[in-house]
């Protein structure tokens, strides 16, 4: 299919902030939008009541997804690892079964996941990571190696596949469209901030550019100075 006639969407984790702003971001493109979340979040969507369909429920139940993503012609997924129950990697799973072939599939995650192993980290996003992932894992909290298992797996699949990692994320008024690039490391994304809204728009627009597909960029804020310092550079990746 071409990514051009994308006409509707689900967005898997539609409760949560990255979620929400995709909502708005596909509305206003005249999608017709399908959301999942888990029941006791559903009021969060109230401000969309009669603009979207929701189908309340854990976003790893492969039965949940199933209907959620008929007839969808792109699925965006916020992977999160929330728990201690393969969420992140089931969510994925299921929707990597489920979704129909040759959907447009978009999932967000964080610059730790690495598809190839030549992103350069600083000494201290390493450490922060190591850190929070003992800690988040003795506290049961958090589970990022499933996170990790999960981007493994779609980066796995022969699907149409963008994972899009984020960088530090800050709230405010839209920038427009983040600057990406293959890997953390390169200077276009030594600012390390991007606004929630614009993480949320990258992946909008991604539902519609063939160029994005089984590519994993790293993004960034286009105000931040190391995106200003290569502004101009083809396509805004460096
Ligand atoms: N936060 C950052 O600084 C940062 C940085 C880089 C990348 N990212 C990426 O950005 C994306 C969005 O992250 P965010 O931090 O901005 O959060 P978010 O958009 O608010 O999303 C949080 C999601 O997690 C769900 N959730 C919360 N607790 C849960 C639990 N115990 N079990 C299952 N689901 C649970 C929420 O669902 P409910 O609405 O049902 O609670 C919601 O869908 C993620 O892919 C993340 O990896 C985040």
């Amino acid at each position: 299919m071409g990514t051009e006639r994308v006409k509707k969407v689900c967005i898997v984790g539609a409760s949560g902030k990255l979620g929400q702003y995709m909502v708005r971001h596909a509305l206003e493109r005249g999608y017709e939008v399908v959301g999942v979340c888990r029941e006791r979040s559903v009021p969060k969507l109230a401000a969309f009541e009669g603009r979207m369909t929701v189908v309340p429920g854990p976003t790893n139940d492969p039965e949940v997804i199933r209907r959620a993503v008929a007839g969808c012609d792109g699925v965006l997924t916020v992977l999160v690892p929330w728990g201690v129950r393969q969420y992140a990697s089931g969510t994925a799973q299921a929707v990597l079964d489920h979704a129909r072939p040759g959907a447009r599939l978009v999932f967000s995650c964080g610059w730790h996941i690495t598809r190839d192993g030549k992103d350069r980290y600083s000494w201290s996003f390493r450490a922060a990571v190591r850190i929070a992932a003992r800690v988040a894992k003795l506290l049961r909290y958090v589970e990022i190696d499933d996170q990790v298992e999960a981007c493994r797996r779609v980066f796995a699949s022969d699907t149409r596949w963008t994972v899009v990692r984020g960088s530090s994320l800050e709230e405010g008024e839209s920038q427009g469209l983040p600057v990406w690039s293959r890997h953390v490391g390169d200077p276009v994304l030594a600012g390390n901030l991007t606004r929630r809204v614009d993480f949320a728009l990258f992946m909008v627009e991604a539902l519609t550019d063939d160029t994005l597909v089984r590519e994993a960029p790293a993004i960034v804020g286009r105000l931040t100075p190391g995106a200003l310092a290569h502004a101009g550079e083809a396509g805004g990746r460096s």
